[in-house]
């Protein structure tokens, strides 16, 4: 499968959103990343409902909305709602994962599980099956611009290596410090979905960005 580009709008300019939305639709990306921060499970906050319902009005490619929250499941069903397709709760953040996948799934929309930089993919062996996506965190959540932190490269392989046997359709995201200097040893590791959020949105032409990352190819 070729690789999924997924720009992180919160480096977009929210004085001209829409601009920026527009943008991404007729670029080569494949999905809205929105982050959704409560400034406690992450120490920043971001934006909520109004802000991703004015995504939603003009965006023309899947939100995939990744929670940086506590108690997701109070607001799984009003992201639905608000049309995300992908839901993403932290491993962090859940007591009862189990039943929280299964709140996004009856919601109807697809599941995936966020980890840490320092939670081993390991812990999800007995719930990788349910999921649609696992999104690992390159970054400590919270903030745009930070740098990669490179032993994602073997969680990413740890994780390949884990869903060739419990889940092949599982999809590999990575979120953070992501640019066009990094795709190809993501790629070669196992990710399929890049989210850029700096790299992209600082550039002088994000769609060249984003047709660079996405024309990266690795044998
Ligand atoms: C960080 C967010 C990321 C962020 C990525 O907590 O989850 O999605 O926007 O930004 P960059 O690509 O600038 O690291
Ligand atoms: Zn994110």
């Amino acid at each position: 499968m070729k690789h999924l580009i997924a720009p992180s709008v919160l480096s977009a300019d929210f004085a001209n959103l829409q601009r920026d939305i527009e943008l991404i639709n007729s670029s080569d990306a494949d999905w809205f990343h929105v982050d959704i921060m409560d400034g406690v499970f992450v120490p920043n906050i971001s934006f909520g409902f109004p802000v991703m319902e004015a995504i939603r009005k003009y965006a023309t490619k899947p939100l995939d909305v990744h929670l940086m929250i506590i108690n997701p499941d109070e607001y799984i069903e009003r992201f639905v709602k608000a049309g995300a397709y992908m839901v993403t709760v932290h491993y962090e953040a859940c007591t009862h994962l189990h039943k929280t996948i299964q709140t996004i799934k009856n919601a109807g929309a697809k599941a995936c599980v966020a980890l840490n930089p320092h939670t081993p993919v390991e812990l999800l062996t007995d719930i990788l099956g349910d999921l649609d996506m696992v999104l690992i965190m390159s970054v400590n959540p919270g903030f745009g611009g930070q740098h990669f932190i490179p032993h994602t490269l073997d969680k990413i392989r740890r994780l390949k290596a884990m869903s060739v046997k419990l889940n092949p359709d599982l999809l590999i995201e990575v979120d953070g410090g992501i640019s066009l200097l990094n795709t190809a040893d993501l790629l070669e590791a196992g990710a399929d979905v890049l989210v850029a959020g700096s790299a992209i949105f600082s550039t002088a032409s994000p769609a060249k960005t984003i047709t660079a990352m996405k024309d990266v190819n690795v044998i």
